[in-house]
């Protein structure tokens, strides 16, 4: 039904504004009747960071900024969704035109620059559905004129940590300048230090909540020796790899749209972030799982993602070319992978491939 109304839907979509389409697509989604997606196959099932996880395939960050959607989503198919990324006060990003589909290549590129409806907002949407059930993570982000970026973290894991799943940092929008340079050695340190601390704090009166932190694929190896070694140091319970990436793979067809400013997701993304996950992998020793996103987009590209280290996945850009059936498509594709190996979990395929991934050579 879904699948028939989208494929109606979708070239009316395109004709449209990157971001009015999506607009307009979180508005169908908070008032259509939807129909619930088919129990889950019980060998698709993931336990990580110490939730259960139905399957492994999660909404990504940036679809639902504002936490309007997350049951429509769940009921849809997917085993979590992450809202956000949420800033302290409200704030309306950069100026547009500030997404752009480059559809030769099935990638996007934005700028959006932490639009957000702010935290008052976005808490009281998940306090609505806080007896829900389903995993709804909330991945959080600094408003781009804070006196104190750190400070900001520490604020919203206080209000967010009592009523998420799980709760993203964000260090690796490469839209926010300066942003990412929370991601080097001394100044990640001192932000999860604080981050974990507060934590803690909430975790005396509200229960525990994972703490995961997401990355950008645009990290040199050096720099994610560092950010996996502070991370396993402060204990975080996970890492998602990665955000967009700043670079243009020569194999871009869309030339012009490519020159836009911003980070570029979608296929084209996927090697690169595909190899920054099994660098990731590798260096954290099993310490904790981790999430794989950019440029899934496949049953296929999924199966790599977890065969290259991934617990988890996630996927937004792939969305806007195939649709939601894809959901669907991804978890026959990894049930098919199970039964050819005749194995009962995705666990057993983890990080398979990772050192094989990572004696490639690098994705230009
Ligand atoms: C339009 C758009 C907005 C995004 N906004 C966010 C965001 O607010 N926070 C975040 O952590 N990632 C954001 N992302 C990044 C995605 O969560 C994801 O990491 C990236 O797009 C790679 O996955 P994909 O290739 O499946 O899209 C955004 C991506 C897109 C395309």
């Amino acid at each position: 039904m879904i699948g028939l109304f989208e494929r109606l839907a979708r070239p009316f979509l395109h004709a449209l504004d990157p971001e009015d389409a999506h607009s307009l697509t979180i508005k169908m989604l908070a008032c259509a009747p939807l129909p619930r997606a088919a129990g889950d196959d019980k060998r698709l099932a993931v336990r990580a960071f110490g939730l259960n996880f139905p399957n492994p395939i999660g909404m990504a960050a940036g679809f639902d900024k504002n936490g309007e959607v997350p049951d429509a989503l769940l009921r849809l198919g997917f085993g979590f969704v992450e809202t956000g990324t949420v800033t302290p006060l409200p704030q309306r990003g950069n100026p547009r035109p500030r997404v752009f589909r480059l559809n030769a290549d099935r990638g996007v590129i934005n700028r959006l620059g932490f639009n957000s409806q702010g935290a008052e907002a976005v808490l009281r949407r998940l306090a609505a559905r806080a007896n829900a059930g389903g995993i709804v993570g909330i991945n959080i982000g600094a408003n781009k004129d804070a006196a104190d970026r750190v400070a900001d973290y520490v604020r919203l894991i206080e209000r967010f940590a009592p009523i998420a799943s799980y709760v993203t940092i964000n260090i690796s929008s490469p839209n926010t300048p300066g942003l990412r340079n929370l991601q080097q050695a001394e100044a990640l340190d001192d932000l999860l230090a604080r981050v974990i601390d507060a934590r803690e704090r909430v975790t005396r009166r509200a229960g525990p909540t994972p703490v995961l932190l997401k990355i950008a694929p645009d990290l040199s190896l050096a720099e994610l020796d560092d950010a996996v070694g502070v991370a396993r140091a402060r204990r975080v319970d996970g890492m998602i790899v990665g955000n967009t990436t700043l670079t243009r793979p020569a194999s871009l067809r869309e030339m012009k749209i490519a020159k836009e400013a911003g980070g570029l997701s979608g296929r084209p993304l996927l090697p690169l972030a595909t190899r920054m996950l099994a660098e990731t992998y590798v260096r954290v020793e099993s310490a904790f799982p981790l999430i794989g996103v950019g440029g899934i987009d496949s049953g296929a590209a999924a199966l790599a993602k977890i065969r290259a280290g991934a617990s988890l996945i996630q996927l937004y850009s792939a969305l806007v070319f195939r649709g939601l059936g894809l959901v669907a498509e991804i978890k026959s594709a990894l049930l098919s992978a199970l039964e050819r190996d005749s194995l009962d979990s995705l666990s057993e395929l983890v990080g398979a491939d990772a050192a094989a991934v990572t004696a490639e050579a690098w994705p230009g």
